[in-house]
Formats: structure tokens, sequence, C-alpha cells
């Protein structure tokens, strides 16, 4: 609810309202269909709507539609005129002892005018729509919950010059020519559905045309839509969604279901993109790609975007949500079904490293912060704000422990047995563990407290070898801290791929197995250990916890060069690194031979790929620095983490020039060639790190000889940190080379929104006014606002300036999209781990938000729970 203290002019809003998982009811009414006549305008668009609708269940209570800034303009009941009132938004029909009834409205909507992006919009010339979670309210009055499912007939009709294109879910089944110049289409969507999935896009659109014979030999028609220019721009997000269906039928035996599968690039929309039945609806940045516009890091997210939301065709549209609470039934599940995608398309170790560095950079620390939320949530203000790391990366994480306990093929007989029990259906995440649970005959009872407890477990391991018995024994013991509204926890399932490795001989003295830690503490006996062992703990990252083992020195630098495991191999690089940057960052003496040591080790190897030391040889960002650190000073951290920078690139300095010097061919996505590409731009960065003009110079020579986008970014980011004259050269000429290329000018705000330069704040005050900058492109917002709060040291720096700066963008925003502005708030929400001058001052900005007149309960949500 409001708190009056926050802001005590205000009265609290109505809709600032909780709602809570235990108060989930079904649905009074159903909708078995739902039937739209739409005429296509972005200054005026109307929409006329017909529900046929059936009571559920025995009781008298009326039909309650509900509707977003959208006022009723007609309601007929059975062709008569109806009994309605407006309660608030929501649409109250009165339909007497009635069992069913036809229910018609007629509304009239502005898309031009759209600018949250939710609902039916314009982008661009394009007419389009976004409706998860919520935004189908703004197009027409419905019950708009998930477990409402529909069979869809939409007519579409729009100026024929202007909209030569238009689509909906599903099949075209009746096209023709109207008056003045207008042309209609008529789709059908034979697949029930909630209208969350529900789908339409009109404009003059260009198709990139492709088929897809599955596996029980049905043709799919594939079409990816883009505006003319951008045709040369789609073959890998093809390619993509090609090998992901192929893959869905290969791992999870899932056939695609239409006869079409459409996906429609836009410009602007608030996620990433969207699963909407037959007619996928994404950012432009997740289709569009070539080797002078897209690095590899984006050609590769667009291969898991694609495939993601292919993915959601089984689980999320032919087995959908029962409520919002159990999101994470569809998200975590779609995401670990992508990320193995991925895995199984490239270098799986690298995969596997980049999924858990995302984890940690965004979820670890939301995890434990004031909106940490379990993975099936309690409560929520606004649904919005839970498109969460936790619902969708720790959701993953949880599905990946259930494949890890029971193995591929248990797994699998239960994904089965999900897809089979439930489909047509809105379900929760409990069914989905039942059916894992049955089919595999492993007892999840407890392990299904992954679902409700909200924070990161710790775990604390300590090895101890008796020489004489030749025994080890492994002391284990799990805490799950405190969070927001949850003071006690119980031990979880925590999974443990472990091993033991000889310290000298580099041998496995115990093979890998699963240990599970199931209580406060335990331990585990190993026999047959005849020399001194080295505990390889938590391989592959099988559990998403804290782990926190008790090292003597020397052994972190003897498993960085043995481990068979690759994680367990970067993990032990990374807590060298870590070793010297938190002591460096507490202002102890750092010593930095081992750290140079084992990068050296690792850069000369012969027997590590480059795709991995590639991922390897990052050195941690300053901001999961100070999550290690029981309270934050900026400056310490990025003082400290400068330093073993400089020390590295100083003592490695030939083997870095060397690999620096390596190039791959910029139309080689192999994982060897963008391995190449990522030892060069790590190398190149620790190489100006330590000597800036010889890496000014570098850099330069880098960016002008790049045949691609990734060894060019890399050189601008590198000289973007520099001074000299190198940086403005290289900034204008970027900016002249792509000017009008709206993806990759993204890349020129946030390159330098991301630059650790002492005039950053002042950089970004300029780029605020720059003509191109605009806050109602999301993208762009992003790349400028999201960018330097994402660069901790000039977050922080000015007394308070870069707090004051995102507060203003945040307000500015939520007046615009209050989506994309709630989504700015989490980097301020972050203050109590900060000492004090820095704490106070973000506090402050936080409060400054909180009592601005009229804020949004997007943004009341995040800046509200900040504070408590
Ligand atoms: N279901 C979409 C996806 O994961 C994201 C939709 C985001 N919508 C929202 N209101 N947050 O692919
Ligand atoms: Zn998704």
């Amino acid at each position: 609810m409001a708190d009056a203290r926050i802001n005590p002019e205000a009265p609290p809003s109505p809709e600032h309202v909780t709602i809570w998982r235990k108060d989930y009811r079904p649905p009074d009414w159903l909708v078995p269909e739902v039937s739209l006549d739409i005429a296509l305008d972005p200054a005026s668009t109307r929409v006329r709507s017909s529900l046929k609708v059936e009571r559920n269940g025995a009781h008298d209570r009326p039909l309650r539609l509900a509707g977003d800034e959208i006022r009723p303009l007609t309601v007929t009941v059975d062709g008569a005129e109806a009994r309605w009132t407006l309660d608030g938004d929501t649409l109250v029909i009165d339909l007497g002892g009635a069992e069913h009834a036809v229910v018609e409205t007629e509304v009239e909507i502005v898309p031009q005018d759209n600018s949250k992006l939710m609902g039916l919009y314009a982008s661009g010339g394009i007419l389009c729509t976004q409706c998860e979670s919520e935004g189908f309210r703004r197009i027409t009055f419905h019950p708009d919950r998930p477990d409402v499912l529909s069979v869809y007939r939409v007519r579409m009709s729009a100026n024929k010059a202007r909209f030569p294109i238009l689509l909906a879910n599903g099949n075209e089944i009746a096209k023709g020519e109207g008056d003045d110049g207008t042309h209609w289409a008529e789709w059908h969507d034979p697949f029930p559905k909630p209208s969350y999935l529900f789908a339409l896009v009109a404009g003059d659109l260009a198709a990139n045309r492709d088929s897809f014979t599955t596996m029980s030999g049905r043709k799919v028609d594939l079409a990816i839509w883009v505006r003319e220019r951008d045709l040369p721009r789609t073959g890998h997000a093809m390619e993509s969604l090609k090998a992901a269906m192929k893959w869905d039928e290969k791992v999870y035996g899932r056939e695609y279901d239409l006869d079409l599968f459409n996906i429609v690039a836009v410009d602007d929309f608030n996620f990433g993109a969207m699963e909407n039945k037959g007619l996928n609806i994404f950012n432009s940045r997740y289709v569009l790609a070539d080797q002078d516009s897209a690095t590899d890091a984006d050609f590769d997210a667009i291969a898991g975007v694609v495939a993601h939301e292919y993915f959601h065709n089984w689980s999320g549209d032919r087995v959908t949500c029962r409520d919002w609470f159990q999101l994470s039934l569809k998200e975590g599940f779609t995401v670990f079904r992508d990320q193995s995608f991925s895995a199984d398309m490239g270098s799986a170790a690298v995969k596997r490293i980049e999924d858990v560095r995302l984890l940690r950079a965004v979820q670890f620390p939301e995890d434990s912060g004031p909106l940490a939320h379990p993975v099936r949530p309690e409560s929520f203000i606004e649904i919005a704000n839970f498109y969460t790391a936790t619902i969708y990366n720790k959701g993953a994480e949880v599905i990946r422990m259930m494949h890890t306990l029971m193995g591929a093929e248990a797994f699998r007989r239960g994904t089965d047995l999900y897809f089979e029990r439930f489909d047509g259906q809105a379900v929760t995440c409990d069914d989905f563990v039942d059916a894992m649970e049955e089919a595999s005959g492993v007892d999840l009872s407890q392990f299904r407290l992954w679902y409700s407890q909200a924070g990161t477990p710790h775990v604390t391991a300590r090895l101890e070898h008796d020489t004489g018995a030749a025994r080890a024994t492994l002391h284990l013991a799990q805490a799950v801290p405190a969070t927001p509204g949850q003071a006690d926890k119980q031990p979880m399932v925590l999974p443990l791929r472990t091993a033991l490795i000889g310290t000298d001989s580099g041998r496995e003295l115990a093979a890998e197995r699963v240990i599970t830690l199931n209580e406060p503490s335990m331990s585990v006996v190993f026999e047959n250990v005849d020399e001194a062992p080295l505990l390889s703990i938590n391989r592959g990252f099988s559990t998403p916890a804290v782990i926190d083992v008790a090292r003597k020195s020397g052994e972190l630098e003897r498993l960085a060069q043995t481990d068979a495991d690759p994680f367990a191999r970067f993990e032990a690089l990374q807590d060298l690194m870590y070793r010297a940057l938190l002591a460096g960052a507490r202002g102890e003496t750092v010593d930095y031979d081992p750290v140079v040591a084992a990068m050296g080790a690792t850069l000369r190897s012969n027997a590590l790929d480059t795709a991995f030391k590639g991922e390897a040889l990052i050195i941690p960002g300053e901001s999961v620095i100070g999550d290690r650190l029981p309270l934050v000073d900026p400056q310490a951290v990025h003082e400290s983490r400068d330093a073993l920078r400089g020390a590295v690139g100083a003592s490695l300095a030939d083997d870095l020039t060397a690999v620096q010097a390596i190039t791959a061919s910029g139309g080689d996505l192999s994982p060897e060639a963008k391995g190449t590409r990522r030892l060069r731009a790590v190398a190149l960065g620790l190489i100006a790190a330590a000597d800036p003009s010889r890496g000014a110079a570098l850099a330069k020579a880098q960016y002008d000889s790049a045949d691609n986008m990734t060894d060019r970014q890399a050189a601008l980011a590198t000289l973007a940190n520099l001074k000299g004259p190198e940086r403005a050269e290289a900034l204008d000429d970027f900016y002249r080379r792509h000017r009008g290329d709206t993806l990759v000018i993204d890349k020129w705000f946030s390159l330098q929104a991301m630059a650790g330069r002492p005039d950053t704040l002042d950089q970004v005050e300029t780029l605020r006014r720059h003509p191109d900058f605009t806050m109602k492109n999301p993208n762009r917002l992003r790349a400028l606002a999201g960018a330097f709060a994402a660069n901790p040291w000039v977050f922080h720096s000015g007394e308070g300036r870069g707090y004051r700066m995102l507060a203003d963008f945040v307000i500015a925003a939520d007046a615009i999209n209050p989506q994309v502005a709630a989504r700015l708030v989490p980097p301020l929400g972050r203050w109590r781990r900060f000492v004090e001058p820095y704490a106070g001052r973000m506090r402050a900005e936080l409060e400054r938000i909180a009592g601005t007149p009229g804020l949004s309960k997007d943004v009341f949500e995040q800046v509200s729970k900040s504070l408590a």
C-alpha cells in the first residue's frame, strides 16, 4: 500500500494495491471465444470486441472486464443494451442469471500517443502490440488473466499504402479490399491462448522467407519481417530459428504446431522480445546483425533470444501460467532451454561461464538487496517489476538443479509428462515439479524450497585429510540469509558436483559425484585418498550459491592449472584475482605474483582453447568485487582493480602483445574465432591499463584495421577510457560511419557512458542533450542512463551527482514509460551496501523520487521497497 510517510501530500493512490498469491481464485467467467474487429489508424483505432462468456461454477457475481486507459463507447449483451458500470478501470457487467452470453464492446484508442509501449502502439511507421503481462486491457475490455484461454478470430483493416502487411496470431483465413484505399485481413488462431499472447502487426514490411520441415514431415513457412533496408541483416536470426526448431525436436521431442511462424522486428520495445503465438515480436536489437554492425556478443544474444521465444511455443504457449506468481514456470524453464541450446551450438564451457557471470552480476545482488523475492513471489504491486533475474536466471538454475539431481533421461521423461499432462492448460510451478517428481522417482519435497525461499544460500566447505588412514573428510555447512519478509530460512537442497584431485600429481583421487547438501551441516568421507587432495567443488556451478572454501596457500594456483572441469578452473583463477582485488580494496599490501603467474600460464597454455582463455582472463568488474565486501567504498574498489590491471598488463606485456596481434576473420563465428577476438580485447585493455600511450596506439590501429564490429567496438571501448587525440578521432569517425544506424548509435552512446574517466558524468550530460538522444526509445535510454549507472566508479563520483542524474532520468522517464523507468531504480536501491557518505546520498535521491507527485505504481513499488 502507499506509505503516507513517503509523500505526506499525496493520498494513498488506489492503484498502489498489493496482490497476493494466497488470494488466487479461479475465474468467475470463462471466455472460450474472442472475436475482434480492429480498424487500425495511428491517430484513432476502433476496436470492436465480441466475447463469448460462460459462467465458471455456481456463483452470482457479475462479469468483470479489465481495462486500462480505455472507456467503453458501447456495451451490449446478446445484442441488447447492457447494464454496466465502471469500477475504476474495470467494466462491470450484470449478466443476471445467464449461464452464457455474448458480450460486445467498442473502444477507441490512440496508438501514436501510447508511449508506455504496452497494448497497441506505433514504432517507426509500424503498428504493433505488446500484451504481456497486462497490455491486452489497453486494447479492449477482457478478464486479461492468464488462466482465461480463448480461441481468437481477428479482423484488421487499415490504409493499404501505409500498412500493406497485416499480421496476427495463427493463420490468415481471408483478406480483401475496402473503401478509401483500405484493405483488410482476417486471422484465426486455433489454439486457445491467454490474452497476453495476443498480437497484431501492421506496417510496410518486407520478409526474409524460409521454411522448416518438422520431424513428422509438415512444412512450416517461416518469415522474419523488417523494413526493406534491414533485410540483409536477418540471416543470422533465420539460421538461429531453424537451428532452434530442430534442437527442440531432438532434445525435447517438441514439434511446431502451426503452418506459419512469423517474427517481426520493431525499434521501440520495452524488453527483449515476446513469444506471441505464431507471431513473435522482437526488439530489433535481437534480430538484426551483420559483421559491420553487430559484435560476437550481439550474434550470440540473437541466437539465444530467437531460440528462447521459439521454445516458449511449448513452455509458455501450449502450457501456460495459471497466474503471474507462476511466471518462472515458463521463464525459468525457457531460459534453461535456451542456455542448453546455446551451449550445444558453441562452446559449452564458455556459455556456462557467461551464464554464471550474469547470475552473479545481476541476480546475486538482487537476492541480497531490498528487492529480493522468491522464484515464485508471494506478492507484488506491479507485475512488470517481476520480470527479474530471479524469475528468469535463478529460475533457470532451479530447473538445471533438477536436471543434475535426476539425470538427463529422467529429466526428459519428466518434461514429456509435463507437456502431455498440461497441454492446453494454465498451471503452476508445483504442477511442473509434481510431473518431474513422478517421472523420475526423485523426492522433490524439500527441493521446492527453491521456489519459496529468497536469498542466495551460503555454503562453507573444509576438507580434512588423514594421511595415515588415507581418508579425506569434507565438512559442509549451509545458511540462507534473511531477506525482506523472510527472517528464518530452512535448509535447502544443494547439489554440489565434487571431485578430489592430487595436489602434486594432478590425478583424480575421487571421481566426480553429486554431493547433495540438504541439512544445516554434514560431513562426507572419501576413502583411499593417498595423496594430499585438492577440493574441486560446485563444478559447473551446479548450485547457485556462494561457496566459501577454506584453502591452504597454493591450492588455488594448483586448481587453476590442473582441474579437469573448465568451469572449476575458471573459478580458481577468478578466486585468485578476487583475493588480490579484495586485499587491495581493504587497503592491504597486495602480492600480485600468484595472479600474474596463473594468468600467464593460462595465456601460454597449449592445452586450453582460445575461447576458454578469452573468458578466463577477464578481471571481475567493480560491482561484483563490491558484492564480496561487507561495505563498499567505490573509490577503493576502483583503485584496487586499476592496480591489478596495471600490474598484470606490465608483467605480461609480451604475452599480451602477442595475443593482441592475432586476428580472426570477421565473418568467422566459430568459438575459436570468437575466442580470438575476445582474447584480443582483454589483452588490449590490460596493455592500456599498464601503458596508456601504447594502448592508445594499438587501439587506434585495431580500430582502423577492423573488419568486424567486435574488434572495432573493443578498440573504441579502450580508447574511450584514455586521453589523447585518438579518442576523439575514433569516436567521431564511429559516429559519422554509423549515423542513422540506430542499433550502432546505441553503442556509441553507451561506450562513452561506460568510460572510466573523471569527466564521464559531464559527457553523459552532454549526450543527454544530443539530437540523437530520446527517452522515448527504451534502447537509447538504456544505452545512456542504464550504462552510466552500471559504471560504478563514475556513478558513485561527483559527490552524489551521478545519483542525482539517475534520479532525474527515472523521474523524466516515468512520465513517458513507467516499466522502463522502474528498471533504472535498482542501482540506487543498493544504498545500504555502501559506506558513508555514499549511502546517505543514494538514499536521498530515492526519497526525492518517492516524493515526486504522480509516480507510476511501477516506480513507486521499486522505490518504496528500496527505502523500506
Ligand atoms: N515473455 C517475454 C520473454 O521472456 C518477456 C515479456 C516481458 N514483459 C513484461 N511485461 N515484462 O521473452
Ligand atoms: Zn521468456
